[in-house]
């Protein structure tokens, strides 16, 4: 194997369209040489959410030419590229049989070993391409589909300590917008009006804070903020902002106990790991009053807050990439050409699927 590798990924599973190359040299080191991510946000504001049919249209038109520019930035050909990867799961499947169909005729055309990488693998190991962390670590993943706190030990070795049972925390911030008329999506909408609002004037409930299990719960939450808007309808801009504000705060105390105790028990399993980390990864991550929460949380426990840069926190195909090159260092197999894309795919096998979650999809 070479002492070098170079990698393309494509990244196809929700909205984003995306491809990169990124290299890792001996030393275990990363570097993004490529990387170009094409957002269709605009294509589904219309509906307030994802069209799958929509999604894999668009995918379909973007993807080679993506991957042609991802290409032309990192200075390479695909004859110079040593492997493929591609997500093949969680995610909408028709845009995952898109970007792994694309993958795989790659893979047989250039002969080239192909790699089918889990999504959420791809936010999980992040931190070691931009940070160069080491295992063990925890990773909170907080987006539009998820809301996990894992348990990083190791390439392919995962532990699921906590999941939401209902929505996921992004989705309750969609449709919290939606509910008092803000624009999709919903999360910078509320951070927005949140910042002229005053936090203290709704209390609304904190889910599952106190209990010993590590899983989150939202939908009450939602339901409490439907039910405040109702009772002072007609709402005002000074209402939505102060609604805004005290359900960000909510969810800061609710993460607050649960990532709290998150550290306590990776403190408990890990008690020789000098410096403890705790990363965030999705698109909620980009909140700033959530981060500062965390950050403060981090601090009080001494352990290490690693947060991505947010164009990687988000859904690219950077991580795919070395998610790939992960896999292929230590010296795991490439995947058969016969590999098929998978809608649900949970990170660690073990863990028992919960009623209920990941409804919008499956999707990181
Ligand atoms: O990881 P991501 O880009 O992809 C999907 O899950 O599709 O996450 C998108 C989610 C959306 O639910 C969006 O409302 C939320 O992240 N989000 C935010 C913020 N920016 C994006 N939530 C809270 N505050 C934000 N500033
Ligand atoms: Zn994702």
């Amino acid at each position: 194997m070479s002492s070098h590798l170079t990698i393309l990924g494509i990244e196809t599973s929700c909205d984003e369209t995306a491809a990169a190359v990124v290299a890792r040299d001996e030393a275990g080191r990363g570097t993004i040489l490529g990387d170009v991510v094409l957002s269709q946000l605009e294509e589904h504001s219309a509906y307030g959410g994802v069209v799958p049919e929509i999604a894999a249209r668009a995918h379909v038109e973007a993807l080679d030419e993506l991957i042609g520019q991802a290409l032309s930035r990192a200075g390479k050909t695909l004859d110079e590229v040593d492997a493929i990867a591609a997500t093949s799961g969680p995610g909408l499947i028709g845009g995952l049989i898109v970007g792994l169909m694309t993958g795989k005729a790659i893979a047989r055309a250039k002969s080239k070993p192909l790699y089918a990488v889990n999504h959420l693998e791809g936010h999980a190991l992040t931190a070691r391409l931009t940070d160069g962390l080491s295992f063990p670590y925890l990773m909170l993943l907080v987006s539009g589909g998820h809301t996990q706190l894992v348990l990083i030990r190791g390439v392919g070795d995962y532990e699921r300590w906590g999941t939401t049972i209902d929505d996921a925390l992004g989705e309750a911030f969609d449709k919290t917008a939606k509910l008092l008329g803000l624009p999709y999506p919903g999360g910078p909408a509320v951070e927005r009006a949140a910042m002229t609002g005053d936090p203290d004037r709704f209390t609304f409930p904190r889910p599952l804070v106190g209990e010993k299990r590590l899983d989150f719960s939202f939908s009450g939450l939602k339901t409490a903020v439907r039910q405040a808007a109702q009772s002072i309808e007609p709402v005002s801009e000074q209402d939505i902002a102060d609604i805004c504000a005290s359900f960000q705060k909510a969810v800061s105390r609710t993460l607050k106990d649960r990532i709290g105790r998150g550290l306590e028990r990776f403190r408990q399993a890990f008690p020789d790991v000098a410096e403890p980390a705790l990363v965030v990864a999705g698109g909620v991550a980009a909140n700033r009053v959530l981060r500062a929460t965390l950050q403060e949380l981090c601090d009080h426990n001494r352990f290490r807050f690693v947060a991505p840069p947010l164009a990687l926190c988000t859904d690219n195909a950077a991580m795919i990439a070395w998610a790939g090159l992960e896999r292929m260092a230590c010296g795991l197999s490439p995947d058969d050409l016969s590999v098929a894309p998978r809608a649900r795919w949970p990170l660690d096998a073990e863990a028992a699927a919960m009623l209920g979650s990941g409804k919008r999809g499956a999707k990181a």
